[in-house]
């Protein structure tokens, strides 16, 4: 098959790395990225350390109003479509990116083919699940990641052409958690000496991303969210999203934190690094969620709700309100019963799956 694939944000490049690798054994792949994400820290990093082809074409979008961003895409995408004519287009998870993609080619009768199909949070006022919606309501082939994730479709009057793969994220986990293990402490301590971060915590350290809508736009919140870090019982080591930064710079010149390490964005094995050896992992991304449980550290979600529903089997993620009390108290007080701990997210070959099913779906 020749395949155009829409990248832009952070996790679609991890994503990418996993699936492009073995996509390109099979497959003629033309990667696009729409520069949704183009910091250095935010897209170039993954690139490089992951070995991702380079994009054939980047749409150099940025950053934008919804309907600005998402519309630019759109017509970039559109004329790459109608000039590489490709046998369908791929796209990963929820963001405007997926659904410039998902527009711009059912709209031309390109087949679409959605990996990381099905998730649901049921709160419409998440950008994310409005893209979601429509992106799987636009899509020819629908990658589910997990049971749940087929039931919802169902709910939705999708079945056909609904695959159960597992997820790719999981591939990303399992292939880069191997080569975490292969380096010594003193290498990823080093970096961060270098590279951000002046105090570095020794033994033992919380790692927390924070960049929902729903949480920074709401001064309140982040401030809550922050006091609860500040009363830790180790230090907190914050890797800052951009969306994130100001109203953290805002807060810290206000308060002078003394227990949170604001540091850049990390690189991914970094990250691995960083979230494995964690006391816990505080969060409201959607891809840390499923790490932190694959990699067997306890996350609290500071989000009302999760598509990620397995993960809170076990109490290893549980949902707190972004208030410092409640934060506190999820932290200190949950127990973790790992006998209830299963395995939903697959073999970390699910990209093998995906790359399988589009052969016999050409055939
Ligand atoms: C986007 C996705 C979100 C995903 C996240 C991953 C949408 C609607 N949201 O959110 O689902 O979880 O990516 O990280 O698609 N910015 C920079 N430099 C960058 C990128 C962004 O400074 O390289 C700043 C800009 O001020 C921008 C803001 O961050 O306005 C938000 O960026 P945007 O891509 O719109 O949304 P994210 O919050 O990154
Ligand atoms: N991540 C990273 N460096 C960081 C923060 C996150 O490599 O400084 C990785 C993280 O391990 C996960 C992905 O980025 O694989 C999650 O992306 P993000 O939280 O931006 O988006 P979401 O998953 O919420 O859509």
């Amino acid at each position: 098959m020749k395949l155009v694939t829409i990248v832009g944000a952070r996790p679609q490049f991890i994503k990418a790395a996993a699936v492009s690798r073995v996509l390109r054994r099979q497959h003629q792949e033309f990667l696009v990225h729409t520069g949704q994400h183009y910091d250095e820290n935010m897209s170039e990093v993954f690139f490089e350390e992951l070995h991702i082809p380079r994009p054939d074409q980047n749409l150099g979008v940025g950053s934008g109003s919804h309907a600005k961003q998402t519309a630019n895409m759109m017509i970039g995408i559109e004329e790459i479509l109608l000039e590489e004519k490709p046998d369908g287009l791929l796209i990963y998870g929820d963001t405007n990116s997926t659904l410039a993609g998902a527009l711009a080619a059912s709209k031309i009768h390109i087949p679409v083919f959605h990996i990381e199909a099905g998730l649901r949070s049921y709160n419409k006022r998440m950008p994310e699940e409005q893209n979601r919606i429509l992106a799987d309501h636009s899509s020819d082939l629908l990658f589910c990641p997990t049971e749940t994730a087929v039931e919802n479709l169902k709910r939705e009057g999708i079945t056909k052409g609904v695959y159960q793969v597992g997820d790719v994220m999981c591939d990303a986990v399992k292939y880069y958690a191997e080569q975490i293990e292969k380096q010594d402490k003193s290498y990823y301590f080093n970096q961060l000496r270098g590279l951000f971060c002046e105090v570095i915590p020794s033994e033992k350290w919380y790692i927390a991303t924070i960049h929902r809508a729903e949480n920074t736009e709401n001064i309140q919140k982040i401030r809550e969210i922050l006091e609860a870090f500040e009363e830790l019982d180790a230090p907190v080591l914050f890797p800052v999203h951009p969306r994130t930064k100001g109203i953290v710079t805002q807060l810290y010149q206000q308060y002078n934190y003394q227990n949170i390490l604001f540091i850049e964005p990390v690189g991914y094995s970094m990250m691995l690094y960083l979230v494995k050896h964690a006391l816990k992992t505080i969060t409201d991304s959607g891809g840390l969620q499923k790490e932190t449980y694959l990699l067997d550290t306890p996350c609290i979600t500071v989000r009302e709700q999760t598509e990620w529903v397995e993960t809170l089997s076990g109490n290893y993620n549980i949902l707190a309100n972004p208030e410092k009390n409640d934060i506190l108290s999820k932290i200190f007080d949950t127990r973790i019963s790992p006998e209830k701990k299963l395995n939903y997210y697959g073999d970390g070959h699910s990209s093998e799956k995906i790359c399988a099913l589009l052969s016999s779906a050409s055939n």
